[in-house]
């Protein structure tokens, strides 16, 4: 009888991480369609779309305002930190998120190392030209100092496409080799890029680890599903895998 291959040492694993807000939830960032996440209690098409800028971009600016200061306020929380962790331990490492916080990167988690693939709430682009700059907020909103239009919040709105250079960096990863790990945390998985990203990630072998305590539509795929919150399940997720137990 042929015995399984040994699991293979950590540090020769190439690793796909994916999050989404539940990871930022217990450092005290609403999810959006988790209980009392933003989409329970606002319309999104109010206020995460070009069309309700143009409306009225002083009530798109105050709710981007509002959270920008609660993740200024907000700590990483022992996922992000996990993520971190393993990122520093894999071979190859990538990391996807959705998330527009910077709570991975203020975990340690260097900048080349994450793609915003929803973009960055801290950066402020010009709804017009290509201006765009990493600031603090005033009262008024802002114009661009090259072309005078109104400036926006860098992310990414219902209806608007991704940003290729972003995307490039992602399918680079995920065609150039299968991934012995991808991990999928903290996401409803309800876009098809996510999902599609996920499972080409992993290839024939790959494993692909879920943590989320509800089940998603990409649960189905999963070859293990930790249903716990981020914060519990990753830190010791992460310490099996540097102490070479198989997970
Ligand atoms: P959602 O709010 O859709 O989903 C959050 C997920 O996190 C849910 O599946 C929860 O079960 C799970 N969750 C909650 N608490 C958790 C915890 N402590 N640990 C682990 N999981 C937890 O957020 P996303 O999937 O990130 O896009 O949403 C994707 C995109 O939809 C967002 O980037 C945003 C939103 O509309 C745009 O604005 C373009």
């Amino acid at each position: 009888m042929t015995q399984a291959p040994p699991p293979r040492a950590f540090s020769k694993m190439r690793v796909l991480v994916i999050t989404g807000a539940g990871v930022s939830a217990e450092s005290g960032i609403p999810t959006f369609r988790g209980k009392d996440g933003y989409w329970r209690n606002f319309d999104p098409t109010k206020l995460a779309t070009p069309e309700a800028f143009a409306h009225d971009p002083n009530l798109v600016w105050d709710w981007y305002r509002e959270r920008r200061q609660r993740i200024r306020t907000a700590q990483p929380n022992p996922a992000h930190r996990a993520i971190a962790n393993l990122a520093e331990r894999a071979r190859e490492f990538l990391l996807v998120t959705q998330n527009v916080d910077d709570l991975h990167r203020r975990a340690g988690l260097p900048s080349e190392k994450i793609v915003q693939i929803h973009g960055d709430i801290f950066i402020t682009h010009c709804s017009r030209c290509d201006f765009k700059r990493h600031e603090h907020d005033d009262d008024s909103l802002p114009k661009c100092p090259e072309c005078g239009a109104l400036m926006r919040p860098g992310v990414v709105w219902f209806g608007e496409q991704l940003d290729l250079a972003k995307i490039s960096i992602v399918e680079n990863f995920v065609t150039a080799d299968d991934c012995d790990l991808v991990i999928v945390a903290g996401t409803t998985a309800l876009f098809g890029y996510i999902t599609d990203w996920a499972l080409r990630a992993r290839g024939r072998t790959g494993q692909l680890i879920e943590v989320n305590p509800e089940e998603t539509s990409l649960s189905q795929f999963a070859t293990k599903s930790f249903r716990e919150p981020a914060g519990v399940a990753l830190p010791r997720l992460v310490h099996e895998l540097l102490s070479n137990v198989s997970a």
